[in-house]
C-alpha cells in the first residue's frame, strides 16, 4: 500500500463520474456472463416475451441481447446510462423491490468497461440509438428499430487492460453464460430464450427454449425437462411447502439421481437465482442421510416471499440474499424436502431400468455390431413362424418338460423358487418375489414387469430407518455382549470416542474406558444380532474424524446409525427362503427411503415388459 507521509495532507478528490463507474462496474461486471445477466434481467424487467442473447469469443468481443419488452424513449437512452438512473424504484422502500434490477449501475457499468450501443423504440416513439465507449457518451440518433430493446457490447473490458488478463478461456466464458441463461429460463419460464454463439461466420444456436405453457407447475416442468432433462423430472418430486410467511415450490431430485458434483442445484428467492450458502447448505442437510458425501441432489428450488421478509441488496450481483428470519428459510428447506423424500417412500429412480437396457445394448454392440443386428430381426410374429418351421420335433413336443428342466436348473443356483405368486403379492409395487440369484439378488414378478433387489443395499437401509425410529421414539434398544470386547485404539481417539459415550449408548452402543488407549464395548444395538464389534468401533472412529468436531451431533448420529446399519445388515451371500424375500420387498414398499442404500446408490431396479421386450427386439 502507497502510504502518505504523515506531514504530506493528501487531498480528497471527488472522482469523475467515468471512474466512479469503472469502480462499480468492477464489482457488477466480474465476467463476461456477468455482462449478460445484466442485460438479460433487464430485458426481462421490460417485460419481454422473448429473449435472443448472442456471444462471440466468449463474449469477450461481442454480447448482444434483444428483447421484445415495453422499450425506451429516445430521451430515456442517456438517462439509463447514467449513473443511479432507475426506473424501478423510487428509492423511498429500499425493501420493496419486486424486479430483479434496482440500482441503476449495470449499464453505465458496461458503458464504462466495453463499447456500449443501445437502440430501441417504445410504443408510439421513435426509434432510436445511442453509444457510449470507455465511459464517453456518444450522441443519440434516430434509429429505424423494432418495437423492443437491442444492446450491444462489444470488446468487452478494452477499457480495463487489468480484469482482460483474468477472463478464463473462451469456452470456460461460454459456458458461464451459458449457465446465466439456463438460471434465469428456469425462473421465467412463459418467456423464450434463445443462446447463440456467433464466433465464428455462421451463428451457432446453443440453447433453445421456447415459451412454457400451462399452469405454473406445469409450466416450471416442462422447462425444467428442457433445461436439466426429462430424466430430471422424471425422477424429481414436487415439491410445495409453506411456513412463517415464505413459500417453498419446486421439483427436488430423488437421492439415487444425484449426481458426482453440486452442479445442478438451482435455487431461486422472489424469482431471482441465487447462490445462496444458508439455501444449499440446507439442501444438504435434507439429502444427508440418503446420500454419501460425494453425491449431490439435483434441485430446483423456489422459495416466495414478502418483499420485506427478505433483503436482496447485500451484493452488488445480488447472488446472495438476507432473509428477516434466516432460521425459519432453513427449516422450510429441511423440512419441505425431507417431507417430500419420506413420501417417496421406495421409489427409486425410475430410469434406471433404461439406463441398464443402454448397457446391455453397448455390450452387444462390442463384438456383434447391435446397430446392423438390431435392424435385422425380424418381427416377433415372423419370429414366431420361422420357429415352429425350424425348431426339431422333440423341442416342439415338450414344453412342459422343458419348463420344468428350467425350475430345476434355477434351484440349481441355490436360490429359492416361487411357483405362481399369491394375488396380493402380485399387484404390490415391488412384486412377488421369485427368485434369489447369486445369493444376493431377487428377482420378483411385478403387475407389469420385473424389479431386480440387492438385498444387502435393501436390508442395509430398512436397518438404518428402524435404528433412526427407535432413536426418535427413545433409546436404541441395546443387549450386553457375553464376553465385553476390549478394543485399543490411540489415546486420542479412544478418548474422542468416549467424548462421545452418552450419545453412543443412546444409540445402544455402551463403550466404558479400559485404562489409557483402551475401551471396553458392554451393549451393542439388538437390532443388529451378532456383529463384529472390534469393526464396528473402528469404523465409527473413522467416520467421527471424517466429520470432524465443528458438525452438528445430529449429523454425528447420523453417521453412527448409518455405520451400524451397514454391519446389521444380511450380508451378501445369505439365502433367503421366498417368504423371507416377500417380507422384505414389503418392508421396503412400507419404509421411507428404502429406495435407496445409505450411500445413494439403489436398492433395486425396475425394467417394464416394454423395456424387456425391447431388449429382445419385440418392440
Ligand atoms: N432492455 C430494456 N428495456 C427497457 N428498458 C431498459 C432496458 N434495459 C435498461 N432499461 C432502462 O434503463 C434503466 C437502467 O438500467 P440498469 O442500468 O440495468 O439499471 P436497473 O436495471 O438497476 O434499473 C432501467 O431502469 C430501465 O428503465
Ligand atoms: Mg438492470
Amino acid at each position: 500500500m502507497n502510504k502518505a507521509h504523515r506531514n504530506i495532507r493528501p487531498q480528497i478528490r471527488q472522482l469523475d463520474d467515468a471512474c466512479a463507474n469503472r469502480i462499480a462496474a468492477g464489482e457488477v461486471v466480474e465476467r463476461p456472463a456477468s455482462a449478460v445477466k445484466e442485460l438479460v434481467e433487464n430485458a426481462l424487467d421490460a417485460g419481454a416475451a422473448r429473449v435472443d442473447a448472442t456471444y462471440a469469443d466468449g463474449g469477450k468481443t461481442l454480447i448482444r441481447v434483444g428483447d421484445d419488452g415495453h422499450g425506451m424513449a429516445p430521451d430515456d437512452l442517456p438517462l439509463a446510462l447514467s449513473r443511479h438512473a432507475t426506473s424501478k424504484i423510487d428509492g423511498a422502500d429500499l425493501l420493496n423491490i419486486r424486479s430483479f434490477g434496482f440500482r441503476g449501475e449495470a449499464l453505465p457499468s458496461l458503458g464504462a468497461v466495453g463499447r456500449l450501443c443501445i437502440t430501441s423504440r417504445a410504443a408510439g416513439m421513435e426509434g432510436a440509438t445511442i453509444t457510449v465507449d470507455g465511459g464517453r457518451l456518444g450522441p443519440l440518433r434516430p434509429e429505424a428499430a423494432q418495437y423492443g430493446t437491442l444492446v450491444e457490447l462489444r470488446d468487452l473490458f478494452h477499457a480495463t487492460p487489468a480484469r482482460l488478463k483474468f477472463m478464463r478461456s473462451d469456452r470456460a466464458e461460454a459456458q458461464a453464460i451459458a449457465d446465466v441463461i439456463r438460471r434465469l429460463a428456469m425462473a421465467e419460464p412463459y418467456v423464450s430464450f434463445t443462446l447463440s454463439d456467433l464466433s465464428q461466420d455462421k451463428p451457432r444456436q446453443i440453447l433453445r427454449f421456447d415459451a412454457a405453457q400451462g399452469a405454473l407447475f406445469d409450466a416450471l416442468e416442462e422447462r425444467l425437462a428442457d433445461i436439466i432433462g426429462r430424466d430430471f423430472t422424471d425422477n424429481a418430486l414436487r415439491i410445495d411447502a409453506e411456513r412463517d410467511g415464505l413459500r417453498l415450490t419446486g421439483f427436488a431430485g430423488l437421492p439415487t439421481y444425484a449426481r458426482g458434483a453440486a452442479v445442478a442445484q438451482y435455487v431461486f428467492v422472489n424469482g431471482r437465482p441465487v447462490r445462496d450458502k444458508l439455501l444449499l447448505g440446507a439442501v444438504r442437510a435434507a439429502y444427508m442421510d440418503l446420500l454419501s458425501r460425494d453425491r449431490h441432489p439435483v434441485v430446483a428450488l423456489f422459495i416466495d416471499c414478502a418483499p420485506e421478509l427478505v433483503d436482496v441488496n447485500v451484493h452488488p450481483a445480488k447472488a446472495e440474499v438476507r432473509f428477516r428470519d434466516p432460521g425459519s428459510a432453513r427449516g422450510l428447506v429441511v423440512s419441505g424436502l425431507r417431507h417430500a423424500l419420506a413420501g417417496a417412500g421406495h421409489r427409486a429412480s425410475g430410469t434406471l431400468g433404461g439406463a441398464m437396457l443402454g448397457e446391455l445394448g453397448k455390450g452387444a454392440g462390442g463384438s456383434m455390431g447391435a446397430g446392423r443386428y438390431q435392424a435385422s430381426w425380424p418381427s416377433p410374429g415372423a419370429c414366431g413362424a420361422a420357429q415352429a418351421l425350424q425348431a426339431p420335433p422333440q423341442m416342439q413336443e415338450a414344453p412342459a418338460l422343458w419348463a420344468g428342466a428350467a425350475l430345476e436348473s434355477a434351484r440349481g443356483f441355490r436360490g429359492d423358487v416361487a411357483d405362481t405368486p399369491p394375488v396380493e403379492t402380485a399387484d404390490a409395487p415391488l412384486g412377488a418375489a421369485r427368485a434369489q440369484l447369486h445369493e444376493n439378488y431377487i428377482i420378483a414378478q411385478t403387475r407389469h414387469g420385473m424389479v431386480i433387489v440387492d438385498q444387502h443395499a435393501a436390508h442395509e437401509r430398512l436397518v438404518y430407518e428402524k435404528l433412526k425410529r427407535q432413536r426418535a421414539e427413545a433409546n436404541v434398544p441395546a443387549q450386553a455382549l457375553l464376553i465385553p470386547e476390549i478394543i485399543e485404539l490411540p489415546p486420542l481417539q479412544a478418548a474422542q470416542l468416549l467424548e462421545l459415550a452418552e450419545m453412543l449408548a443412546s444409540l445402544g452402543l455402551v463403550v466404558e474406558p479400559f485404562g489409557a488407549g483402551a475401551v471396553v464395548v458392554r451393549e451393542t444395538p439388538a437390532i443388529l444380532g451378532q456383529i463384529d464389534a472390534r469393526a464396528l468401533i473402528a469404523e465409527i472412529v473413522d467416520d467421527l474424524a471424517d466429520l470432524g468436531h465443528s458438525e452438528r451431533l445430529e449429523a454425528q448420529i447420523d453417521a453412527v446409525l448409518s455405520r451400524m446399519a451397514c454391519h446389521g445388515s444380511v450380508r451378501s451371500g445369505r439365502q433367503m427362503r421366498v417368504e423371507e424375500m416377500n417380507a422384505l420387498l414389503r418392508e421396503m414398499e412400507a419404509t421411507p427411503h428404502s429406495g435407496q442404500c445409505n450411500h445413494g446408490r439403489p436398492t433395486y431396479v425396475e425394467l417394464s415388459l416394454p423395456q424387456i421386450e425391447k431388449l429382445f427386439g419385440r418392440r
